[in-house]
């Protein structure tokens, strides 16, 4: 193989493995919405091609010359012709039906103020605060919505510019410091679906991701309901000890448990963490080993983010892992 073919083989291996085993995206879609998107995506990559392979023929026919024989007349009327069918009717046939699927597309998947289920979502760095104002719950780094209901997520920010995007459910949009922006759609099916951040918001870009989870309605219901309720009180006396640490060491100035000491507004509410799937807005499964090196080291997980490194004795740390793990 020559050098420059194994250049070429090199790049298309590289290609192919970013392509596998990833997890579902945008051409997997599970929502009408997402649906409409994706086929708006190939009408417009189809007609895009077309108009590209038109474009190139008229370039040739027109750097042709004079055909044997041929007289003034004809040529004119040649170019005539391209001009015609080329820069007029080409592009009102392409042009105007496209441009009508954007608008019907864009129309039904735009945010209006119907009678949509609202879910609040505001935008930290390095984080995503996801309330349910009717309720009062608050949790963050998980949306869950009822399947089968217009959803619309209000979204402001209170520090950062992300972009929300959960490209098997809806398109993307930004959250704008001033400014509320929303976003509707319908999940489905049950399911959890994974949400990322689309625009570099600094260091931690990449690890800006959140899970959207559909129930069935009952089951919404069921957890919302679990999720709107104050901290449970500590089960053993280890996560009574924990309940007093979170306070002594710190964690409370940040963190709320709602209906305990700890009313921080700085981080994530902690009231039921361990309901969570997740940690650091997604990148650690919640697990007991998980979250204790998160606390012992957070910065060594995230870099750059806002929480700093707790020091605790082994018996603190097992005492508040007792205590996080009984706030479901
Ligand atoms: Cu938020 Cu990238």
């Amino acid at each position: 193989m020559s050098r420059r073919w194994g250049w070429w083989a090199a790049v298309v291996a590289a290609l192919a493995a970013g392509c596998g085993d990833q997890e579902p995206g945008a051409f997997a879609p599970r929502g009408p919405d997402s649906r409409d998107l994706m086929v708006l995506f190939w009408v417009m990559t189809v007609a895009g091609g077309l108009i590209f392979v038109g474009v190139l023929v008229a370039l040739v026919m027109s750097a042709r010359g004079r055909r044997p024989g041929e007289g003034d007349d004809q040529v004119d009327r040649r170019s005539a012709r391209l001009v015609v069918g080329g820069g007029i009717l080409l592009p009102i046939v392409v042009l105007v039906p496209l441009t009508i699927g954007m608008l019907v597309v864009g129309n039904r998947i735009s945010p209006r103020l119907d009678d949509a289920y609202e879910i609040r979502v505001r935008g930290h760095l390095f984080w995503w605060e996801v309330a349910y104002p009717e309720a009062g719950a608050v949790t963050a780094n998980e949306i869950h919505v009822p399947t089968g209901t217009r959803v619309r997520l209000v979204m402001d920010t209170a520090d950062v510019i992300h972009s929300v995007w959960v490209p098997q459910l809806a398109g993307k949009i930004d959250m704008i410091p001033g400014q509320e922006t929303a976003l509707t759609f319908t999940a489905e099916e049950p399911g959890v679906f994974l949400g990322q951040c689309a625009e570099f918001c600094g260091i931690q870009h990449a690890r800006m991701r959140f899970l959207l989870v559909a129930h069935e309605p009952a089951a919404f219901e069921e957890w919302l309901a679990n999720e709107a309720s104050p901290a449970r009180e500590p089960a053993t006396e280890a996560a009574e000890r924990g309940e007093a640490t979170f306070v002594e060491v710190g964690c409370a100035a940040c963190h709320q448990v709602r209906g305990t000491e700890a009313v921080g507004v700085v981080g994530p509410d902690l009231t039921h963490i361990a309901s969570r799937r997740t940690l650091g807005a997604g990148i650690l499964p919640n697990t007991r080993g998980q979250l204790g090196g998160w606390i012992a080291d957070p910065q060594a997980v995230k870099p750059g983010n806002l929480m700093p490194p707790t020091p605790l004795t082994s018996q603190q740390l097992l005492d508040l892992l007792e205590y996080l793990e009984g706030l479901e």
